[in-house]
């Protein structure tokens, strides 16, 4: 069997980069677990689903809209979905269209959360990710990146590694993800997103601490020290 890796850390921590170049150097499978989400929710807003008014309900402290609800733990279920698991190539199918740059427009950064909250969303597809995460451990070994897998997904790994970035960082590498500029302005208009998601996303997946047995890497420096001491971890 090979060495199962699965990394957690908030948005713009510089996680998919990291794990793609892990995997890539390891020989292994790649896993982004965050586009099982984005996908639902491209399929919910090209369906029609009212996300917004699940975004509204679910913003407020305890409140869903049910009929929303449904719809997408419903869509979800059904999907016809294929995410690819080549580190070098990561792509994402649904219903037979390619939507690898679609899940990654900010629209679906804005609504992403209602999806991710809904509980039965989450069932739906963290039981796709663990066979996902199962077949690449029996082949090549997998590193898997997201918000849940330390704590929920797979809390057995053999190696667990919460990735925390400088605060600063952080904003200016999704302001320049979103933006195509890391300047002061471009991180303002960053930073609104940014907060409201992490706050949106914290009700579901802790990944601002690390717990029992999760190691914490610093990804604040360069792409090729995070990948050294993400190496370093998995050789340990
Ligand atoms: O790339 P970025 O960090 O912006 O986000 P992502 O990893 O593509 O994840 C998108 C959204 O999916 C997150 O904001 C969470 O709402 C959700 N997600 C989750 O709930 N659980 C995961 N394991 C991964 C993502």
């Amino acid at each position: 069997r090979g060495l199962v890796v699965v990394v957690d850390g908030p948005s713009g921590s510089g996680k998919s980069t990291l794990c793609r170049r892990t995997a890539a150097a390891l020989g292994a499978g790649y896993l982004d677990t965050g586009a099982y989400y984005r996908a639902v929710c491209w399929a919910a807003l090209e369906d029609g689903v009212d996300l917004a008014a699940a975004a509204a309900a679910s913003s407020t402290p305890g409140g869903r809209d049910h009929g929303s609800d449904e719809a997408v733990a419903s869509l979800a279920r059904g999907l016809d979905l294929r995410v690819g698991t080549d580190p070098e190539r990561p792509y994402v199918i649904v219903r037979g269209t390619d939507v690898t740059a679609a899940i990654r427009e900010s629209r679906i950064s804005a609504a992403v959360s209602a999806v991710a909250t809904n509980l039965e969303v989450r069932a739906e597809l963290i039981a796709r990710q663990r066979a996902a995460i199962a077949v690449q451990a029996a082949e090549r070994g997998v590193v898997a990146e997201g918000r849940d897998l330390t704590t929920v997904v797979a809390p057995d790994a053999a190696v667990r590694v919460l990735v925390v970035v400088d605060e600063q960082r952080r904003l200016a590498r999704r302001a320049l993800e979103l933006h195509g500029t890391s300047d002061e302005a471009a991180v303002e208009r960053t930073r609104d997103e940014v907060v409201r998601r992490d706050r949106d996303d914290s009700t579901v997946a802790s990944f601002t601490e690390a717990a029992d047995g999760v190691a914490v890497l610093d990804n604040s420096g360069t792409l090729e020290e995070g990948v050294e001491a993400l190496l370093a971890l998995a050789a340990a």
